[in-house]
């Protein structure tokens, strides 16, 4: 155990001391919570494993405070990556590309790509740049939980296990970015997130998309089988647990046609009001598909701490960040 120190967003200095010292520090990005180590320093990239519980075959983001300092970690920037760029950096929007020799193997789980991404938050650009060197950082949850969409969420997961948390609020999307690969000359969206297909598409119209579920790239999702997920896969990061709270997550059309066990405490999360609602121990009936998307992992972990022992997650058409939302709680409801 650690002492974890505990930042305001006015002492960002002493928290890029950490960074710079080669130490992990939790800081807020616009999309969740993310867990920050010098991405040059091969030591303190290998901590974030440890804290996390990773697997090392997952590799991570780098994060910059400007595209300025592309240059320095990867080796080839293509025009269509540029045309990306200009329309979505900074924000939740992550590119792979082909790596420099500066970037250590551990931040890219051995694979000569990088992924990069610039953060639309004023806390997150701060903390990197006073920081002075990039940062590598995955979500700041325990490895197969609930990303963490709050700071107090990042203190349930990684308290005594880091050396700082910087205590921002609330982030706005509660999903991670989008991640696409530019790498090669057929772009390839690898995971959905805060920057929508469509979105893209308007950028780069051929752009494939990689369907995890079929293990296989086609230029739409196409519901596939589960059968295969580790053999090619080139987003190691696609095939692991992910986004689970204790409770299980049980995705359902509607709750009409859903039995349930008066005896067992569950929760709900939809856009739809459900008609048995006073039989759940907790219930989120969201606004919009963007609200339902920011607040899912925080619910994940309410559920938990009520003691819930499901979560009934209503399905939303899959256009714009629906297409993210599903994508996360058909993930967490696999077992
Ligand atoms: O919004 C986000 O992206 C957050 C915040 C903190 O920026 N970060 C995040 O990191 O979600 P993480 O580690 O939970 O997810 C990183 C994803 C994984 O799916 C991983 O496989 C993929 O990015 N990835 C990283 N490097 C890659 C590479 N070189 N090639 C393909 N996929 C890569
Ligand atoms: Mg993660």
């Amino acid at each position: 155990m650690i002492t974890t120190r505990h930042f305001s967003i006015d002492q960002l200095g002493d928290a890029a001391e950490l960074l710079r010292e080669g130490q992990l520090v939790a800081f807020p990005t616009e999309t969740v919570f993310g867990l920050g180590a010098n991405a040059l320093d091969a030591a303190a990239v290998g901590r974030i494993f440890v804290a996390k519980g990773r697997p090392s075959d997952n590799p991570l983001i780098v994060h910059l405070a400007s595209r300025d300092e592309l240059s320095r970690i990867v080796s080839h920037v293509p025009e269509v990556a540029k045309a990306l760029m200009d329309r979505f950096w900074p924000g939740p929007l992550t590119l792979v590309f082909a790596k420099s020799a500066v970037v250590p193997c551990s931040v890219t789980a051995g694979l000569d790509t990088v992924a990069v991404r610039v953060p639309a938050h004023p806390v997150a650009t701060e903390l990197i740049r006073l920081s002075g060197v990039p940062i590598a950082a995955p979500s700041a949850n325990r490895s197969g939980r609930p990303s963490a969409t709050t700071w107090q969420a990042v203190s349930e997961d990684l308290e005594g296990r880091i050396a700082g948390i910087v205590e921002g609020a609330p982030t706005q999307f509660g999903l991670e970015s989008t991640v696409v690969d530019v790498s090669t000359s057929q772009v390839t969206l690898l995971r959905p997130g805060g920057v929508s297909l469509e979105a893209l598409q308007q950028v780069v119209p051929g752009i494939q998309v990689y369907d995890m579920r079929s293990n296989a790239a086609g230029s739409d999702q196409q519901p596939g089988s589960l059968e295969g997920m580790n053999q090619t896969v080139n987003s190691p990061g696609l095939r692991h647990r992910h986004y689970q709270p204790k409770a299980r997550i049980l995705l359902v059309k509607d709750m009409v046609s859903q039995p349930r066990t008066a005896a067992e405490p569950s929760a709900f999360i939809g856009v739809s009001e459900p008609n048995d609602a006073p039989k759940f121990t907790r219930i989120l009936v969201c606004q919009s598909v963007e609200e339902y998307a920011s607040s899912l992992f925080d619910f994940f972990r309410q559920a938990d701490q009520v003691g819930a022992k499901s979560v009934y997650c209503e399905s939303v058409p899959e256009v714009g960040i629906g297409a993210a939302l599903m994508d996360r709680l058909r993930r967490a409801s696999e077992s």
